[in-house]
């Protein structure tokens, strides 16, 4: 990689950091985390890239989702494991419906830091800088609690490492045993007509391991049953905390940033001359790029050039975020240049960041049907176009948290009140992600069948 190193990014230009203002106590921190273990190993980054690649070619589905921000306040074992299950449970819809594999990609155990459309917060005439990620600052509207604190870097390292590491167990460990199928099933989703559908799914799922085992093939026999692959992924927007764990690997002599399998640049962060694009192009994970409505493909092709110049497969994911009405105007413009470039991506929804509106009762919300609608429209336009609608990319919790309005046990505007509880952007709730899976399985299965049939 021509002329970059893990600090070239510090002669760009760095949006959406802080200043902080101990430089000492800045360059100790980078210091101390430069010599900690590092998170995920090389070979994992590689192999979700291979399995990216097979989802660029329509034979895998790829399922990324978790908190907006993780935040310190909220970190506890039922919370990863609930947001855990429900992505679990999504993946067997999925996977189910489509006869596909699905790769699951976590926006967990590193999703701290956060870009803000304002450097700084007014309420009632008092300003202060803008809270920007548990990983930079507090919440709390106190002059102290939002001043950048390099000591939270090695907080937030430490509540990836555990997390990371319950994950891991929770995959492997026999949690994940599709044979726990029906154990997945969150007490709360009891009012959903959606809790039926997947319940009956889950019979069948255990009719088939039924089977499956009177032939010999269960658990021991076949380790996949048992197990599952999870990923990891977040924004790299805090560029010395990623410089920081950016590893050069043994085995093939590249670097990759091993805070995560997965790093991605944000709608915001994603212009020519970023220092975000510049670390991210140096490091050998595989990378995504936040794509909303103000990117052209004049914009987009050369960024490619740079962040994928050898054009290797799996390496890049677009995440495109329109909203649900720019959608099919927006899109279909970069996908025919992609495609008549010729760079392999993949193409995911994130159907989120372009759908919040704020609610009457002054809540910052996303309504499922727009969220839906955007869904809709990523499909139809990939049909159209003749491309692959790889993935989708959504903020949900396991929690039953009211954030997002509509889906089939309503949350409301008034009831937004109940159980709002994220650090940053409205989530959708377990149920309402239950119910996204099926209806996104609809709509797999159905541009499945249509290739197959066109192709044969
Ligand atoms: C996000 O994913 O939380 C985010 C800030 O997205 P975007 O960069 O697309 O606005
Ligand atoms: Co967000």
């Amino acid at each position: 990689m021509a002329n970059w190193t893990p600090q070239s990014w510090r002669d760009h230009n760095g949006i959406q950091m802080p200043t902080y203002r101990d430089v000492a106590a800045l360059n100790a921190t980078e210091e101390k985390l430069g010599s900690y273990p590092p998170l995920v190993f090389a070979g994992e980054a590689r192999s979700l890239k291979a399995d990216l690649a097979d989802v660029a070619e329509g034979k895998a589905f790829l399922l990324q989702g978790g908190d907006c921000a993780e935040s310190f306040a909220e970190f506890h074992p039922n919370n990863i494991r609930d947001t855990f299950r429900v992505i679990l449970q999504m993946a067997v819809v999925l996977t189910y419906a489509s006869k596909q594999p699905t790769v699951k990609l976590g926006r967990m155990a590193g999703q701290f830091a956060k870009p803000r459309s304002s450097d700084v917060e007014n309420i009632d005439g008092v300003e202060l800088p803008s809270y920007r990620g548990d990983i930079i600052n507090d919440i709390a509207f106190e002059k102290k609690a939002r001043e950048p604190d390099p000591e939270r870097m090695v907080k937030a390292y430490s509540q990836a490492a555990a997390t990371l590491n319950l994950l891991r167990a929770f995959s492997q460990g026999g949690y994940a045993n599709l044979k726990q199928v029906h154990g997945w099933t969150l007490e709360f989703m009891g009012r959903s007509p959606w809790a039926k559908k997947f319940s009956d799914m889950a019979d069948k799922i255990g009719e088939a391991l039924e089977f499956m085992e009177a032939c010999g093939i269960n658990p021991d026999t076949v380790p996949q049953l048992k197990a599952t692959q999870f990923y990891t992924s977040h924004e790299a927007l805090l560029l010395p905390y990623e410089q920081a764990l950016t590893r050069q690997d043994s085995i093939t002599g590249k670097w990759y940033d091993t805070s995560a399998h997965f790093l991605w640049i944000g709608d915001r962060t994603r212009f020519d001359g970023s220092a975000h694009v510049e670390f991210l192009r140096g490091i050998d994970n595989p990378i995504g790029m936040k794509c909303g409505p103000s990117l052209e493909p004049d914009a987009l092709l050369p960024m490619l050039d740079t962040l994928n110049p050898n054009r290797e497969a799996g390496r890049m994911t677009l995440i495109t975020r329109y909203g649900h009405d720019k959608i099919e105007s927006g899109l279909p413009k970069l996908v025919r240049a992609v495609m008549r470039e010729g760079h392999p991506v993949t193409w995911s929804c994130d159907p989120m960041h372009g759908n919040v509106i704020k609610s009457d009762s002054g809540y910052k919300t996303r309504p499922f049907e727009r969220i839906l609608a955007e869904v809709r429209g990523f499909f139809a336009v990939h049909r159209a176009e003749g491309s692959i609608a790889g993935g989708i990319h959504c903020e949900m919790t396991g929690q039953n948290v009211t954030e997002c309005t509509g889906g089939a046990v309503a949350v409301t505007d008034e009831s937004l009140a109940d159980r709002y509880h994220t650090h940053c952007d409205p989530r959708l709730n377990a149920a309402q992600s239950i119910e996204l899976a099926f209806l996104l399985a609809e709509m797999l299965n159905r541009e499945i069948s249509e290739r197959n049939s066109l192709a044969a």
